[in-house]
């Protein structure tokens, strides 16, 4: 019996099996082949996880470099102690954003996230479009919080009188240097993803918890310390940038003519754009929809709980923090760590460079898993090789994928500076909230027949709210980081024209369904 529906669920629709219509590039592939090809034995995932798994996923992805490092750099150079207000306005924009994920994966429980999302509503080219973008957040994602992992951990080392060679130390003002750390640490991430999903989420768990106490720890401890002199003024005034900025300010005072400048409520926006970073991976969570027991109920409880916990949070740490030092002399590598030496507690500065070397370790596996995740699913649609979509007859996880991108993840990270690729992780992020939230929209009207066990709220105002949050962010970051995202979408679209288009499952399907043009011929 076929499952195939036309547009609004009534009667069959043109075209083979999976594709609901014969639109070339912008053919879209149905929920219901989404699901029955999760089914299928050779690409079949072990379902293990529970909504507190996810939850545990949600915050251990997402508490990493933002807080530990951004946060000193951010105050400091653009929005002072009103930096707590970036946080608030990135966490508003990521909770729009996380409204329309949930609907989206308690609707399509499949792996692969965002891609998914966009081959059931949008088709296939934005789909792959979306999925090419996702490695900016993932990949890129991963090898930039390795290498501020390997920054807290030099600095560990350093402490206990073990110095590492400047040639192993990664690239520093302009002297160029392999990354080290870096490049161990994601081989090692890598080995544990291909063991197994549950032994992924164990270690998470105990790297979780370190995690968390310690940023307890600085908003409990650094509470104590706080003094009101430092809050003044809470929005530094207004300062133009050094040089006027150029290509570096960001596009929006470009764009509408403001002089470039730093701090003032400008700067607020400014800082918000960047540290975004900081909550990026709440999304991840869906991207695991497929590795669940019960995905309706407990990936929109996963997504909303870890995005909520930790906008608390960080509000909480960047309050405390200002008030502990006065803006302007907040270290730029580890902030938190550092204002406990300003206030003469070295031990806990100590302690929380531990806890931040323990924690960015959980950041850096699940960003591999998302984007090991998200190859699979492509993999399987056949936009990659197949050689990403095989599961391991044992572990039950995507194993060739993994290693093959944890190899090529590892060498990034040995060469990559955190400052100009996190902005470039931050425009593809929002960039990928942008597609969700239209396809949130254009699904509920091609297949209002569908079981969603999460709806988003105030459709389509809600998700119309949601792309224009993230298009106000995006076009807050500076004028190179759109354009390096431009040139990294164009070499994109040029992969799919010599690759995915021809070698794409449902193109071949069609093809096959297609009635041959030479029979019946004489
Ligand atoms: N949100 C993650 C971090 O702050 C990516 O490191």
């Amino acid at each position: 019996m076929s499952t195939e529906h036309g547009p609004h669920g009534h009667g069959p629709a043109p075209g083979p099996p999976g594709t609901r219509r014969d639109r070339g590039v912008l053919r879209t592939k149905t929920i219901e082949q989404s699901l029955r090809d999760t089914e299928e034995p050779e690409h079949a995932l072990r379902k293990s996880l529970s909504a507190l798994d996810l939850t545990v996923f949600g915050v251990g992805v997402v508490i990493g470099t933002g807080i530990f490092v951004l946060t000193g750099k951010i105050a400091k150079e653009q929005a002072g102690p009103a930096v707590a207000i970036s946080f608030v306005v990135a966490g508003v924009v990521c909770a729009l954003a996380a409204l329309c994920y949930a609907e989206f994966a308690s609707t399509v429980p499949v792996a692969g996230s965002a891609y998914t999302f966009a081959y059931a509503s949008l088709g296939e080219l934005p789909a792959w479009i979306i999925g090419w973008d996702l490695i900016l957040e993932l990949a890129l994602g991963c090898a930039v919080v390795s290498v501020g992992w390997s920054g807290y951990v030099r600095s560990l080392l350093d402490t206990g009188g073990l110095h590492l060679p400047p040639e192993l130390s990664g690239s520093h003002g302009g002297r160029f240097g392999f990354d080290l750390l870096a490049c161990v640490l994601v081989l090692v991430i890598t080995g544990i993803l291909v063991l197994g999903m549950k032994l992924s989420s164990r270690v998470t768990s105990v790297v979780v918890g370190v995690k968390v106490t310690v940023v307890l720890l600085v908003i409990i401890a650094g509470a104590f310390f706080v003094s009101g002199a430092n809050y003044r003024p809470f929005i530094p005034p207004s300062r133009p940038s050094a040089g006027g900025g150029g290509l570096t300010a960001p596009l929006s005072q470009l764009m509408f003519g403001f002089t470039p400048s730093h701090f003032g409520l400008m700067g607020i926006f400014a800082a918000a754009a960047v540290v975004f970073f900081a909550f990026i991976g709440f999304d991840i969570v869906a991207t695991a929809a497929e590795e669940t027991r019960n995905p309706q109920r407990d990936v929109p409880r996963g997504i909303l709980g870890s995005l909520a916990i930790c906008t608390l949070l960080y509000v909480a740490v960047s309050v405390v923090v200002t008030g502990m030092e006065k803006y302007d002399t907040l270290s730029v590598d580890a902030p938190l760590a550092d204002a406990f030496k300003h206030v003469g507690y070295p031990f806990f500065a100590g302690l929380i460079s531990f806890g931040a070397a323990v924690g960015l370790t959980s950041v850096c596996m699940i960003l591999l898993l998302g984007q090991s995740r998200v190859f699979f699913a492509m993999s399987r649609d056949g936009l990659l090789p197949q050689l990403f979509s095989r599961v391991h007859p044992k572990f039950g996880t995507p194993h060739r994928s993994t290693l093959v991108l944890g190899a090529v993840v590892a060498v990034v990270s040995g060469f990559t500076s955190i400052d100009v690729l996190a902005e470039l992780v931050n425009i593809g992020t929002l960039f990928a909230f942008v597609v969700v939230a239209v396809g949130v929209v254009l699904l509920r009207r091609s297949r209002p027949d569908l079981p969603r066990a999460f709806r988003t709220p105030g459709v389509p105002y809600v998700p119309l709210l949601s792309v224009l949050a993230s298009l106000w962010l995006m076009l807050n970051l500076p004028a190179e980081t759109w354009i390096r995202f431009a040139i990294w979408m164009a070499a994109g679209v040029l992969l799919y024209a010599a690759y995915g288009r021809r070698h794409s499952r449902l193109a071949v399907r069609q093809r096959a369904h297609r009635p041959d043009p030479a029979a019946g011929r004489p």
